[in-house]
């Protein structure tokens, strides 16, 4: 039978790699993945009173249906840290609790897309910006990022056009741990604001900064129109729980329309899971050290894997001030045609699991990408791989 054709426009690289994993399996050799950023799945557990928190929940009861705008008391917790920690003006009514920040991405795409319209996004960006666009009837226009690390301006500014709907920025950003500085936030907002588009700002990786301090968008975002998407999936080590919120600027009266309608599509999906909200009302309530930790960790694992891929023949890599995801260029040189061609070759020859750069939009292509997770001795291992590897390739 038929499906739509919207279906066909969905696509996510990080998973559907997997794809080429399962063929690689079936030959029953190990496999290094390296290609899913879950710290769960590593040494990176969930902290034991939001676990235990859930598992009060249950105890107690408190598993029935809850508000389809989230649990009073979380979206109370969630004001505290977004405006009165971070800067957005905010009140529990311009927050919605989601089953994860994906969730509150399809909603917020759903609720402002329109056939045509365009969606701006430096590149290379996390897949599902350019999926939902997509689903929703609407395209993707990446824009540059110079070398510093801040936006080409003047490349945002031509890239604006009548279609154009929002500009979303994610930061620090997956796939190259990029972080803006306040300076930059602040000229996206004002292209934004003088052009009315939308700011869609995902900051899932608030906590995981290594050396310059971080700056969520609420600082500057006085009266633009900014929906600010957050969740517990990395910081708090709870990506099995599915669990974020979306902030809808309380200051911006262009989002007044928004923030009356988009809480019809949380109440055609009921209400996000209520002992996960409890878990996560514990976890912006308790003990904040283990982010640090997960901090002083990565920080380790990001400079190793780093200095070692700089050594290899044909490769360049930026070291990230974010997140937890290298990204680096490759010379395909006349070996292999695509970065995806070179990541499937990579995982054929010594099972070691990425993903290719051009997943994340057109100006990831030469590159691929790798989540420095793992322990070092599974970083060491894959790196000797890839050495191996690209010596006999190049
Ligand atoms: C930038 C970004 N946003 C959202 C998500 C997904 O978040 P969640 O687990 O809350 O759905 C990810 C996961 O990798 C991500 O990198």
């Amino acid at each position: 039978m038929k499906i739509s054709e919207r279906l066909g426009r969905v696509e996510y690289a990080i998973r559907d790699i997997i794809l080429h994993a399962r063929e690689y399996q079936k030959t029953g050799k190990k496999i290094i993945y390296l290609n899913i950023g879950d710290p769960v799945a590593f040494d990176f557990k969930t902290p034991t009173h939001i676990k235990n928190a859930l598992i009060d929940a249950l105890t107690h009861d408190n598993d029935y249906y809850t508000d389809s705008e989230g649990w009073p008391e979380l979206r109370q917790s969630i004001v505290e840290k977004e405006s009165k920690k971070k800067g957005l003006a905010l009140t529990p009514e311009d927050v919605l609790v989601t089953n994860g920040v994906s969730e509150g991405l399809d909603m917020v795409m759903g609720s402002i897309i329109e056939d045509n319209d365009e969606i701006l996004l430096p590149g290379p960006y996390y897949p599902p910006y350019a999926s939902y666009a997509k689903f929703y009837g609407g395209n993707i226009n990446e824009f540059k990022i110079l070398d510093d690390g801040t936006p080409d301006l003047d490349d945002l500014r031509s890239k604006i056009n009548r279609k154009s709907k929002a500009i979303c920025l994610i930061n620090p950003n997956n796939p190259t741990g990029e972080v803006f500085d306040l300076k930059s936030l602040k000229s996206v907002i004002d292209i934004a604001s003088e052009n009315n588009l939308y700011i869609i700002c995902d900051e899932i990786y608030d906590g995981i900064v290594f050396d310059s301090g971080f700056y969520g968008i609420g600082k500057v975002a006085k009266d633009a129109p900014v929906v600010l998407l957050n969740g517990f999936s990395k910081t708090y080590s709870m990506t099995g729980l599915r669990c974020g919120y979306i902030c809808i600027n309380n200051d911006s009266r262009q989002l007044d329309s928004l923030r009356r309608n988009i809480f019809k599509l949380a109440r055609v999906r009921i209400a996000s899971n209520f002992p996960v909200q409890i878990a996560a009302n514990a976890a912006l309530n308790g003990p904040q050290d283990h982010i640090n930790e997960m901090v002083q960790k990565l920080r380790k694992r990001r400079d190793l894997v780093s200095k070692r891929l700089n050594e290899f023949n044909g490769v360049h890599c930026k070291k990230p001030k974010g997140a937890f995801y290298v990204f680096p260029e490759i010379d395909l040189s006349s070996k292999w045609k695509t970065d995806l061609e070179f990541v499937i070759d990579m995982l054929n020859s010594t099972g070691v699991l990425t993903v290719h750069g051009s997943g994340f939009g057109n100006d990831g292509s030469k590159h691929f990408r790798i989540v420095y997770l793992p322990e070092e001795n599974m970083l060491e291992e894959a790196m000797d791989k890839i050495d191996l590897f690209l010596k006999r390739a190049l």
